[in-house]
This record gives structure tokens, sequence and C-alpha cells, in this order.
């Protein structure tokens, strides 16, 4: 499987979890979630939706190992950070820790991007747009 379609796929799962999790908060009236709800959706959705873009726009990179594992790396850490957070807005501070480690883990893979986008641009693709020819 391509890195794009990996995050497409979790990026959807993650926002009908979102969804449904804002949905609970809506229905009972309890936003005591709505940090955890917020991280969900925007590292789960959008941050993982626009790496989906970027590597779909950049083939070589799509199908490499380190673009799959910035992403497997990614949607753990959102796992992780949207159960520790979840838990520490229910009381239960001992969770603490677990969302230090989760946030460092979006760390690291966020820097994994960073190198992807900073390093010589090889894998770029070429837009359909540059291989039009103009019109006679
Ligand atoms: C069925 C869809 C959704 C429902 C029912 C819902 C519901 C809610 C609720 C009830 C809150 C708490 C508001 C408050 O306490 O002030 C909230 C906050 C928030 N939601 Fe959602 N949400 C949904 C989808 C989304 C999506 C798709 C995103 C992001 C892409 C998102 C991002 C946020 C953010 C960032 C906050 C925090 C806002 C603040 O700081 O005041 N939500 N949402």
């Amino acid at each position: 499987m391509h890195a794009s379609s990996l995050s497409f796929r979790l990026a959807v799962l993650f926002v009908i979890a979102g969804m449904a999790m804002g949905i609970g908060m809506a229905a009972t009236q309890n936003h005591a979630l709505m940090p955890a709800h917020a991280h969900l959706n925007l590292l789960g959705w959008v941050s993982l939706f626009l790496f989906g873009i970027y590597y779909e726009r950049r083939p070589a990179l799509d199908v490499s190992r380190l673009a799959m594992i910035q992403v497997v790396l990614w949607s753990i850490g959102t796992v992780v950070l949207t159960v520790a957070v979840s838990a520490i807005h229910l009381g239960y501070q001992a969770a603490d820790p677990v969302a230090a480690l989760a946030s460092l883990i979006v760390l690291a893979a966020m820097i994994l991007f960073a190198y992807f986008v900073f390093r010589p641009a090889r894998d770029v693709a070429h837009g359909r747009a540059a291989h039009l020819t103009p019109a006679e």
C-alpha cells in the first residue's frame, strides 16, 4: 500500500471517531473531552489528510518505507495522545506521562516529515499541467 492511501484511510477513520466524540459531547452536554476531540480531529483528520496529499504528489516518496513509517508513527502517536488527553480530562492525572510520550512520538513523526520537505526535491512529481502542450 502507498503512504498516501494509508494516510487517507486512517484519516477517514479518525474523523469518524472524532465526529462521534463530538456528537457524544453535544448530546450529553458534557464538553470535558473537548481537548481530546480537537486533537483527534486536527492530528488524525486534517494533518494526516494533508500528509496524504503531499505523498500522493511525490510518487517515489509515496512508495518508500520511510513515508509509511512516518504515517504509522503519526497515527500511533495520535491514538495514544487522544486516549491520554481524554483520561487526563476525566480526572486520571496518572495519564500525564503517557500524553508526554505520545507528544514526543508525534513530534518525531513531524520531524521525519520535515526531513522529506527540506531534502532535495528529487521525489517531486511533475503535475499534469506540466505535460500539456499549448493549443495550436
Ligand atoms: C459531527 C461533527 C462534530 C461535532 C458534533 C463536534 C462537536 C464539538 C463540540 C461539542 C465541541 C466543544 C465546544 C466547546 O466546549 O466550546 C467541539 C470543539 C472543537 N472541535 Fe468539534 N465537532 C465535530 C467535528 C469536528 C471536526 C471535523 C474538527 C476539526 C477538523 C473539530 C474541531 C474542533 C476543535 C478544534 C474544537 C475546540 C474549539 C475550541 O477550542 O473552542 N470538530 N466540537
